[in-house]
C-alpha cells in the first residue's frame, strides 16, 4: 500500500539529505550575495508588523522572493513557508522553512549579526511537529556558513562541529532575544532579570538563528527565547541538534512559539529549570502562547 504523501516517514536516504543540505547552502549563499549588493545603497523601512519595533525592508521581500522562486524552479512538489509571503502547499510532504533576513533590525543599523536562514522539514512546519532535515546559516557580513543535515553532523563553513560540555548555571553564558509587543517585553524582561544573577552573563545579539549556531558553535552557552517562529528556528535547530545539543520548550513540552531553550542537555535542563522558577513561558499569562 502507498502511503499518502503527507503521512510518508521523515526518514530520507542519506544522499537525499545531503543534496537537501548542499542547496540550503546554495540558496543561502546566493541570497547573501543578493543582500550584500543591496547592502552599498541605503536600507530603509518598508514597512512594520507587529509593533512599530517590528520592521521589513524591501530586502528582506527581495530575497524571500528570490528564494520561493529558485525552490519552485529545483523543487517544484516542496511546500514552502515563509516569513514575509506566508506558505505554499505542496504535495511531497516536505516543507522549506525561510527567514530571508534574520535580525533585520541589525540589517538596518548595519550591526553585523543578520542571516539568511534555509530549511527544509518533514511533516507539518510546526517546531512541535516536525523533523528539520536540511539547514544553512549564512551570515551575511562575515560570510560565516552553518549548515546541518539529519544524521549527517553540524558544521561550520565545513568543519564538525560539536557542542562544547554543559558548565554549571552560573558559569554559563546564555543569550536571550525580545519580542516586539510591550506587554510581551514587560514578561520577558521580569523574567530576565531573575536569571540575570544566575549566570555568567546574558547576550541579546539580535539573530535568533545566528545565536542559536554560536550554541552549537561553543561561543554561546545557551540560547532560550518565547516567541520564536518556525523560520527563525527551523535550520539554527538542526545545527544544534546535530551538533549533539538539544533543543526543548519548559515543563517537558517540544519547543514551540511558547519557549525555546537549546545548549547541551544538562544546561538545558537546569536553565529550563531557572527558568520554570522565574515563571517564563506560563501557559494562561494574558500574552497566551501567540504573538511575538
Ligand atoms: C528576530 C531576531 C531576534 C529575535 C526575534 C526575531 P527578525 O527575527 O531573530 O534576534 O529575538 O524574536 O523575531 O524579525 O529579525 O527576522
Ligand atoms: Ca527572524
Ligand atoms: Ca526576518
Amino acid at each position: 500500500m502507498t502511503l499518502p504523501l503527507r503521512e510518508r516517514p521523515a526518514e530520507l536516504p542519506p544522499e537525499e539529505v545531503g543534496r537537501l543540505q548542499s542547496l540550503c547552502e546554495r540558496l543561502a549563499r546566493e541570497a547573501g550575495d543578493l543582500v550584500r549588493q543591496r547592502s552599498g545603497s541605503a536600507i530603509a523601512v518598508a514597512d512594520t508588523k507587529s509593533s512599530v519595533n517590528d520592521v521589513v525592508t524591501a530586502v528582506d521581500r527581495e530575497v524571500e522572493e528570490l528564494l520561493r522562486a529558485r525552490v519552485r524552479a529545483e523543487r517544484p512538489g516542496d511546500a514552502f513557508l515563509g516569513e514575509e509571503d506566508g506558505a505554499s502547499a505542496g504535495t511531497t510532504g516536505l516543507t522549506w522553512v525561510v527567514d530571508p533576513i534574520d535580525g533585520t533590525v541589525n540589517f538596518l543599523y548595519g550591526i553585523p549579526s543578520y542571516a539568511i536562514s534555509v530549511a527544509v522539514v518533514a511533516g507539518e512546519p510546526d517546531p512541535r511537529r516536525w523533523t528539520p532535515l536540511a539547514g544553512c546559516v549564512h551570515a551575511v557580513s562575515t560570510g560565516t556558513t552553518w549548515t546541518a543535515g539529519r544524521g549527517r553532523g553540524a558544521y561550520r563553513d565545513g568543519a564538525r562541529l560539536r557542542i562544547k560540555d554543559a558548565p554549571p548555571l552560573a558559569q554559563a553564558l546564555v543569550s536571550t532575544g525580545f519580542g516586539y509587543t510591550e506587554e510581551r517585553r514587560r514578561e520577558q524582561a521580569t523574567v530576565v532579570a531573575q536569571l540575570l544573577p544566575q549566570v555568567r552573563d546574558i547576550r541579546r545579539l539580535g539573530s535568533v538563528a545566528i545565536d542559536l549556531c554560536l550554541v552549537a558553535d561553543g561561543r554561546l552557552d545557551a540560547h532560550y527565547e518565547r516567541g520564536l517562529n518556525p523560520w527563525d528556528v527551523a535550520a539554527g535547530t538542526l545545527v544544534v541538534l546535530e551538533s549533539g545539543g538539544a533543543v526543548q520548550g519548559l515543563r517537558g513540552a517540544p519547543a514551540s512559539e511558547a519557549m525555546t531553550v537549546a545548549g547541551p542537555a544538562g544546561l538545558v535542563a537546569e536553565l529550563g529549570a531557572a527558568l520554570e522558577a522565574a515563571g517564563a513561558g506560563e501557559v494562561g499569562h494574558p500574552d497566551g502562547e501567540s504573538g511575538r
